[in-house]
């Protein structure tokens, strides 16, 4: 949600882009949009750190009622969209190959910070912001 302060900010810079014509209001508007969609997305505790899986695994798990799919990779947490684009297969209970993903059901492959497929291209899952807060991993969801 937008602040106060961030509001009365909003509020100044759209007074200002008024009166810059129409070149800067799109701009102007793009960023503020930008802005918005990050103060409307949330960040939803996942898991405890000690049950996120251990490097080179894989679990399901759920934010927010999003299915995620939560890897390690080299001792680092990533989260992705827990279904497969082929046939909806379950990402979570896959398998770590190099920096991939790959799926149980028919080993479509996804890259865990891009989450773009090896193969086939063009192909890909959603990726989510995720954060470490003390004992709590955390991921941002729309
Ligand atoms: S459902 Fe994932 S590869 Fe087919």
């Amino acid at each position: 949600m937008i602040s106060g302060g961030e509001l009365t900010w909003v509020m100044s810079k759209g007074v200002s882009g008024m009166g810059d014509g129409l070149a800067s209001g799109p701009r102007a508007v793009g960023w503020n949009q930008t802005e918005e969609a990050e103060e409307l997305a949330q960040w939803v505790r996942i898991c405890g750190l000690a049950e996120a899986p251990k490097p080179g695994n894989v679990m399901e798990a759920e934010a927010g009622g999003v299915g995620i799919c939560l890897a390690n990779v080299n001792g680092e947490l990533s989260a992705l969209e827990n279904l497969c684009p082929h046939r909806e297969g379950p990402l979570g209970q896959g398998w770590i190959e190099g920096d991939t993903v790959v799926c149980p059901w028919h080993s479509w492959a996804f890259h865990v910070k891009t989450g773009l497929s090896e193969y086939p291209v063009d192909e890909s899952v959603d990726v989510f912001p995720l954060r470490v807060e003390g004992e709590d991993v955390l991921v941002q969801i729309a």
